[in-house]
């Protein structure tokens, strides 16, 4: 959620943590600060409001300044104020600190510490931590931070600078990711290695309970009891282009098009022409092994909750395996029956969302085979799964998931695959599916070419306060995912309905001022669609019909027709969504809203 980059180095420290800041501004970005080690002081920065507020505030002399650390905060504890803006510091101002996470403990942590004489400046939870290192510090920076961390319940990424030490950032978490940059004379930090690919592809991720001594020339791993660590770097491949949008107005826009390609990446390698299968070898599951599974729980939120719904429906159609789909944050209090054949799938693009990570957990520790679907190289769900499959989608900056959800459709649609060809799915089928997963890329780039008509569309409709969206099987989570693709980023009321549940109550909202937005694609359940149609049409809302090609099905009810190509029940809802997330950006930009960071979002959720 918040994003946290540190520097120690040989280079004025104030450019690269502004650098780091813009990176991670996705992430969250009501406030941003920096502190800089100045002599024998610590110098602190801080502003509301976007990091271009704060690189104005450029210190005077930060050129001679090597090690700072910074952060970007979306808040939870306190108002988004430059009062509780990070970094946070004790009273004299000796020790700063970044935090990600949620200390729970604080109240009873602030109460003791203010009887012992400690003064708060904010509101923040975070800001207990700089207190209790000064209650510990006895000449031992790193000491005195595993002390303070020891009292501390809850979850923590952070990053600690003190004039007591210079040149020297301690770092440590648990439960809210921390990743160390390898230089050549200079150490970084971040919580995203998305704020450290342009400087270095040397990278160490930090476990839970551990903590990292930075100085320009070296990095000392240990746990918080202090027993050494040793850990190979891992290389980071991902690609952040220099020009960032590049010719795109905004993030999203540039990976609404990305897409042919980012699903080309997913499947790259991954279908057997020959076999009639995928190849999925990050699962590590022998024939016998897939042969056992009884039962498939996807655990996700969000958008990629919507994508684990279109993946239930590919188990069920194809691999014929029971499957369904929790919301993560309910999957460990509902305490679900969880057996040995059970197939666990987290599916997360940033791979470190608090909710689907505790699930992770419970089912580890229930047993389950776990395998994770994850974007994010390296991520905290991606290691703790054990085993997974990469989504290969390159990085998603805009708050808005869009390519993310194509390529977990479409990794689930290989799964499906995978795990049909091991049970039910003849040679025959295995060999459509592979042309169909094949075909996908191309479906795309149809879609896209459709793009001036959907934003005719949707200008035309972002008069509109509130919208419905409807569909059937497949499309069910397809209009769900379009749903939300508007709400997040053009702040309109927008629902996405089983067709057939319409009737059942929200049918008393439609209006002509309430748009309806059907997917009516050539597959199965079209005529139960059209059936909708009309009921929505008897109630003078206007209709926004997604059909597949040429179809003239619903030229009867509306000129607002998307046509995506023609299609399987199976493909239909990635190219849907597609249609989907451009009519949803052109609507937002209609209406004048910030696109890539939607007031009150964050692109990564690390708290539960
Ligand atoms: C999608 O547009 C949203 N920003 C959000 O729902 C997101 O999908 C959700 O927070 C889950 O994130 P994850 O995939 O990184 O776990």
């Amino acid at each position: 959620m918040c994003g946290i980059v540190g520097y120690t180095g040989p280079k004025p420290a104030f450019a690269f943590l502004i650098d780091g800041l813009k990176r991670l501004e996705y992430r969250g970005y009501d406030s941003a600060g920096i502190s800089l080690l100045n002599g024998d002081s610590v110098l602190t920065v801080k502003s509301i409001g976007k990091v271009v507020n704060l690189e104005a505030k450029r210190p005077t002399g930060e050129r001679k300044m090597h090690t700072g650390i910074a952060h970007t905060r979306w808040a939870t504890h306190g108002i988004p104020s430059e009062r509780n803006a990070h970094p946070h510091t004790d009273e004299k101002g000796q020790f700063a600190v970044v935090h990600n996470g949620i200390i729970e403990n604080h109240a009873d942590l602030r109460k003791r510490l203010e009887a012992a004489g400690h003064k708060f400046a904010s509101d923040t939870d975070s800001e207990v931590i700089p207190h209790l290192i000064e209650e510990f510090y006895n000449g031992d920076l790193a000491e005195a931070v595993a002390a303070a961390l020891r009292q501390i319940s809850g979850t923590y990424g952070i990053a600690v600078i003190s004039s007591k030490d210079p040149d020297t950032i301690i770092t440590a978490r648990l439960g809210s990711p921390i990743v160390i940059g390898l230089g050549k004379d200079a150490n970084m930090v971040a919580s995203d290695v998305t704020a450290l690919v342009t400087y270095t592809r040397d990278v160490i991720y930090l476990n839970d309970g551990e903590m990292a001594i930075l100085t320009p020339s070296k990095v000392e791993l240990r746990t918080l009891a202090n027993v050494p660590v040793q850990r190979q770097a891992s290389q980071v491949s991902w690609e952040i282009s220099a020009d960032g949008k590049g010719a795109y107005d905004h993030y999203m826009l540039k990976e609404i098009y990305e897409q042919p390609e980012s699903v080309e990446n997913s499947i790259r390698g991954r279908l057997n022409f020959k076999a009639a299968n995928a190849v999925l070898s990050g699962l590590n599951l022998t024939p016998r092994e897939m042969a056992q599974i009884n039962r498939i729980v996807v655990a996700a939120c969000g958008s990629s909750f919507h994508a684990g719904l279109v993946g239930s429906y590919y188990f069920e159609d194809i691999s014929g395996i029971p499957a369904s789909v929790e919301q993560a944050a309910e999957f460990r209090y509902r305490n679900p029956i969880i057996e040995p054949n059970t197939l666990v799938l987290p599916i997360s693009q940033s791979g470190e969302t608090a909710d689907t990570l505790a699930a992770v957990r419970e089912a580890v520790n229930k047993g389950a085979i776990v395998a994770s679907l994850c974007n994010v190289v390296g991520s905290t769900i991606a290691r703790e799964s054990g085993r997974g499959i990469y989504l290969h989608a390159g990085p998603e900056i805009s708050v808005a998931s869009t390519k993310a959800f194509t390529c977990q459709v479409t990794v689930l649609l290989m799964l499906a695959l995978l795990l049909g060809r091991n049970r039910r799915l003849n040679h025959e089928w295995g060999e459509n599916l592979v042309r169909e997963i094949e075909a996908i890329p191309d479906l795309l780039r149809e879609v896209l070419k459709q793009a001036p008509r959907i934003e005719q569309i949707a200008k035309a409709t972002a008069h509109a306060n509130d919208l419905f969206y409807i569909g059937r099987g497949c499309l069910y989570p397809a209009a769900l995912e379009g749903a939300l693709k508007l709400k997040e980023i053009s702040y309109v009321h927008a629902e996405g309905y089983h067709a057939a549940e319409l009737k059942h109550g929200p049918i008393a909202l439609l209006e002509p001022s309430v748009p309806v937005v059907a997917l009516c694609n050539n597959i199965p359940g079209k005529d139960k669609m059209l059936g909708n149609i009309q009921e929505c049409c008897a109630r003078k809302a206007p209709i926004i019909a997604v059909v597949s090609g040429d179809d003239d099905c619903c030229d009867k009810f509306t000129d607002s027709i998307i046509r995506v190509p023609e299609s399987s029940r199976f493909v239909a809802p990635i190219t849907t969504v597609v249609a989907l997330q451009i009519f949803a950006y052109y609507f937002a930009r209609e209406r004048g809203c910030e696109i890539d960071q939607p007031r009150n979002l964050a692109k990564s959720v690390t708290v539960e």
